[in-house]
């Protein structure tokens, strides 16, 4: 098997795919028969590319005596996909094929999605996919920017290549507290039985960044947080935590199971719809730019960097419960985390007889990242002669109890690739799905009154974000860091 990168010269490139092709080199599942052809339209040596690969930087385990096999399985190749000439590609890949005996290739494209249909017209006019070996075929986000352009996509792509050769990745996917959401709702009774709207009171799920939109400036200005965030990670997140338990753990089976989420989503109110942008100020210490400073960006840009909404699954499990999503640059803390807030049932009998001085509802996070684990917040007594309830937290802490030495997202995801398990890919009409949602909320926004910017770097979002969830009694939950050991936020 070999792996094609286009764009190879990119930053993708550089700090992710290879440093987690190395991590698969040296845990031996790929070796000297899996050539790494990096593809980019740069004129660049091949000493000259993996200089500019930067591996001590990115790789600190890497050794430039002991890895020296490594470096001999990657080639770099010019192509301007702008006049690409594909004699000579064809003949490079076939020289390949030969030397290396396969004919199975994975194509990977971390490129703009602008130039995903050229290279999919570059792959099919070479006639790479055809002869012996198999294809497969690895797209990055964003796929479309709207239903219409996600729908051109896949009908582009599937001329060529089928469904079963596709990989969407959504890195959080190949996140490990993601993938232990099934498992932890289906396997244990605890979590099981109480998951749907007669225990469960609502439910957030946070995605928090310090970094603004680093040199990105021209690709935030089309999209903003609710294309760059919602209609990906954040509902792929809600879908595992909503789904019903699928029929097997089969690829198919977990993915029909979450689009039937995706299209029981009630459309969203307009009042349940918070948008912001980050103005100047400080962040760790460090002062920044307001958005609109940013290089690449209008003065008057009205692009959000972040977005908070409330939304309802209409379905029998989760009819009424609310699911408050937010997600945001420049904010306090980098966290991703979800939050399962139940029913408060320590009134029952303890408020009667006074003695229930501090409580909580029991509370499920799950962190993502980066302190990956799993927090349970319940009551229990206080020491003493007196009955007093006192909230504790049980804590499972991800890397104290596996290791620090876990696979990352994309080591996870390219793994996955090779084996040829989709499970961790979005499918098509989960990808049209998702912008079938997305497309009226873009829309609503879009016609919202909105005076940007209205939140401080550094802070956690405007406040109207507060007053979305304040309005039903409810506050957002913030990380484990400003809680107290209560489980109360400080
Ligand atoms: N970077 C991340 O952490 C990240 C995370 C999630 C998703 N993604 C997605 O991954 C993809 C790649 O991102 P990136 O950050 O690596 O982008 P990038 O740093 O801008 O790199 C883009 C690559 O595309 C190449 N390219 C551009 N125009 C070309 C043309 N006409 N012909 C041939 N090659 C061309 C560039 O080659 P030159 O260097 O020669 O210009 C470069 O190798 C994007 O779809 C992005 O949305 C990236």
């Amino acid at each position: 098997m070999m792996i094609i990168i286009f764009g190879s010269t990119g930053d993708l490139t550089k700090r992710k795919l290879i440093p987690a092709l190395f991590s698969l080199y040296q845990r031996k599942i790929i070796g000297a028969d899996f050539p790494i052809v990096c593809v980019g339209r740069k004129r660049l040596s091949k000493n000259d590319f993996i200089d500019h690969l930067e591996l001590k930087k990115f790789i600190p385990e890497y050794d430039p005596k002991d890895d020296s096999r490594f470096i001999d399985m990657i080639y770099y190749y010019t192509v301007d996909l702008d006049c690409a000439d594909c004699t000579g590609f064809k003949k490079q890949i076939g020289s390949l094929e030969k030397k290396h005996k396969t004919s199975d290739k994975i194509f990977y494209l971390a490129l703009p999605s602008t130039l995903f249909k050229k290279v999919v017209d570059l792959i099919k006019s070479c006639g790479l996919t055809v002869g012996k070996g198999y294809s497969r075929v690895v797209f990055e986000k964003p796929i479309g920017h709207d239903l219409r352009s996600a729908v051109e996509l896949n009908d582009h792509v599937s001329c060529v290549f089928p469904e079963k050769s596709i990989y969407r990745i959504d890195h959080y996917l190949g996140k490990e507290l993601v993938q232990n959401i099934m498992a932890l709702r289906f396997s244990n009774a605890i979590f099981n039985e109480v998951w749907n709207n007669k225990f469960i009171d609502h439910v957030q799920i946070t995605n928090s960044e310090t970094v603004g939109i680093e040199d990105r400036g021209d690709y935030y200005e089309k999209t903003g947080a609710i294309k760059d965030m919602f209609q990906n990670h954040l509902l792929q997140i809600l879908s595992f935590i909503v789904m019903c338990p699928p029929k097997s753990i089969s690829a198919d089976d977990i993915r029909d199971e979450k689009i039937k989420v995706l299209r029981s989503l009630d459309p969203v109110r307009a009042e349940d719809i918070v948008v912001g942008q980050y103005d100047s100020g400080f962040v760790k210490g460090r002062n920044v730019l307001p958005y609109r400073s940013e290089s690449e960006v209008d003065p008057k840009s009205k692009t959000e960097t972040y977005a908070a909404m409330k939304l309802f699954v209409n379905n029998g499990r989760w009819k009424g419960v609310p699911f408050y999503l937010r997600t945001g640059k420049r904010l306090a803390m980098r966290y991703t985390e979800v939050n399962v807030v139940l029913k408060d049932v320590s009134c029952n009998m303890f408020c009667k007889s006074g003695v229930k001085e501090d409580h909580t509802p029991n509370i499920m996070t799950i962190r993502i990242q980066p302190d990956e684990g799993i927090a349970l917040t319940f009551n229990a007594k206080h020491p003493g002669s007196k009955l007093i309830l006192h909230p504790v937290v049980m804590d499972f802490c991800h890397a104290c109890h596996f290791g620090f030495n876990v696979p990352q997202a994309y080591e996870v995801l390219l793994h996955q690739i090779i084996i040829g398990d989709q499970t961790l890919f979005t499918r098509r009409d989960e990808i049209e799905e998702s912008w079938r949602y997305i497309d009226p909320i873009v829309k609503m926004v879009g016609k919202k009154k909105r005076s940007f910017p209205n939140y401080e770097p550094g802070s956690f979002g405007p406040k109207e974000a507060d007053k979305l969830i304040g309005r039903d009694g409810r506050e957002w939950i913030l990380p484990k860091e400003l809680r107290t050991e209560h489980g109360h936020n400080i």
